[in-house]
């Protein structure tokens, strides 16, 4: 077993870390263990976690439930290929997603990531207009500041800009992208913000596939929360033009906004679905792509009669019985009433915040909360700064957010949303 400063160095010679550099002094810290909304380094310390793992771990970390399904699934088998087996875990939990999601929702594939679920939505979407005989339309249309993952696919319905299309300009598929909303959550949608949208889809239907976007709240590519009156419009705007609505709600699926999925603030349905995330209460990695009967069936009969994908690791055991687990808990939970609690103590928690120069916007929906800075954050000066004050947060570029597990208690919360306050106050005397 290796000793703390082993750790760190071996760490820091051979570990690549999300979006980062080799070589570079970066804080690290090693974590021991987690427990509830609390996560233990190997130093003692133990902080409040302010992200679920990347909106992940919704009901805390070492859930007693989740554990034990997870145990037990593995006293039968940890994995068998899909290809040719079906088994329980998989079946009870595609059951489950398609009973909870929107009612036109009809399949599941199971995929291992949410680039990934990503990535067969787009294949699903163009197989679709192949199998109508409409091979032309292969193209997606998206909305600037979006993110859906890594992968090729993923990265070239993007952000541009975030995306940093022009270091793979070679590669990426060129895509159709329109301006992004500014009307706000609450708040109707104007002309002027719907018009980038309606003018690619004249312009260009014969061509698009789908339009991909995240519901209600763009995440990494910004954390911007806009109006379900802009949603609305769109998808009257995919059935006039010809055209497929994929949400990727993988960051918000599962109450993260205050409803089990974005899309019924609009109360509108997506021809295809992108579940991922908080799906195994952030066990293991898991996603899904869902989609109605109308694609599905278009897909198995027509050219070349099949849906060409099929990962290894699809639907495996361990992962969907942690996903079952998870969904009983929320369900069974008082979810609902809980978000509204954290959204209100997120609100006059972080509403301070403002009146800081450097502040641009404060923001909240749900279990959510973001303050936008003018500037970027400088994260190798702030991140201890948040350690220090036994809170994990982690933000990037101008944003600092929070999106705690569901179970958070008040204590904790607060101690979130006051670290913020006052580590950002600092950062007005320090730079
Ligand atoms: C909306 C959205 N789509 C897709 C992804 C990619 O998911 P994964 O990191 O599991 O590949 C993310 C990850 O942050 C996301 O927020």
């Amino acid at each position: 077993m290796l000793n703390i400063s082993q750790l760190l160095e071996s760490d820091r010679n051979c570990v690549w870390h999300p979006y980062s550099a080799m070589g570079v002094d970066l804080p690290i810290y090693p974590v021991k263990s987690a427990q509830g909304v609390h996560i233990k380094l190997v130093d003692g310390r133990e902080l409040v976690d302010g992200m679920s793992s990347w909106w992940s771990a919704i009901h805390g970390y070492n859930h007693p439930e989740i554990n034990q399904a997870v145990y037990n699934q593995l006293q039968d088998m940890a994995h068998v290929m899909f290809g040719g087996l079906t088994h329980q875990p998989a079946v009870e939990l595609a059951t489950q997603l398609v009973e909870l999601t929107p009612d036109s929702l009809k399949t599941v594939f199971f995929v291992d990531s949410g680039s990934v679920a990503v990535e067969v939505a787009m294949k699903m979407a163009v197989q679709y207009w192949y199998a109508k005989k409409q091979p032309k339309k292969q193209k997606m249309l998206t909305i600037r500041h979006g993110y859906h993952g890594d992968t090729f696919g993923a990265m070239s319905v993007s952000d541009p800009v975030n995306g940093m299309h022009s270091l793979f300009s070679e590669v990426l598929i060129e895509q159709f992208f329109a301006e992004s909303p500014v009307c706000k959550f609450g708040q109707p949608c104007l002309e002027s913000d719907i018009i980038s949208l309606q003018t690619q889809l004249k312009k260009n239907h014969a061509q698009i596939a789908a339009v991909i976007v995240e519901p209600i709240v763009q995440g990494a590519g910004g954390m911007r929360i806009y109006s379900a009156d802009y949603l609305k419009q769109l998808r009257h705007f995919c059935d006039q033009y010809d055209v497929l609505l994929i949400l990727d709600e993988i960051a918000t699926g599962f109450g993260r906004t205050g409803k089990m999925f974005a899309c019924e603030h609009a109360d509108i349905e997506p021809d295809i679905l992108c579940l991922g995330k908080a799906l195994t209460g952030g066990y293991m990695t898991l996603a899904a792509t869902l989609t109605n009967v109308d694609i599905a069936q278009t897909i198995s009969e027509g050219e070349p009669g099949l849906f060409m994908h099929g990962p290894t690791f699809m639907a495996n055991p361990l992962a969907c019985s942690a996903g079952l687990a998870s969904l009983k808990i929320l369900i069974d939970s008082p979810w609902h009433s809980r978000i509204k609690h954290i959204e209100q103590l997120l609100k006059t928690g972080l509403e301070p915040c403002r009146q800081y120069g450097r502040v641009k916007d404060v923001r909240v929906l749900g279990a959510i909360g973001v303050v936008e800075l003018h500037q970027a954050v400088n994260i190798k000066q702030i991140q201890p700064q948040f350690v220090e004050a036994g809170v994990w947060i982690r933000p990037f570029n101008h944003l600092i957010y929070l999106m705690p597990p569901y179970i958070i208690g008040d204590d904790d919360l607060n101690l979130l949303t006051h670290s913020i306050c006052n580590i950002v106050s600092n950062i007005q005397e320090t730079l």
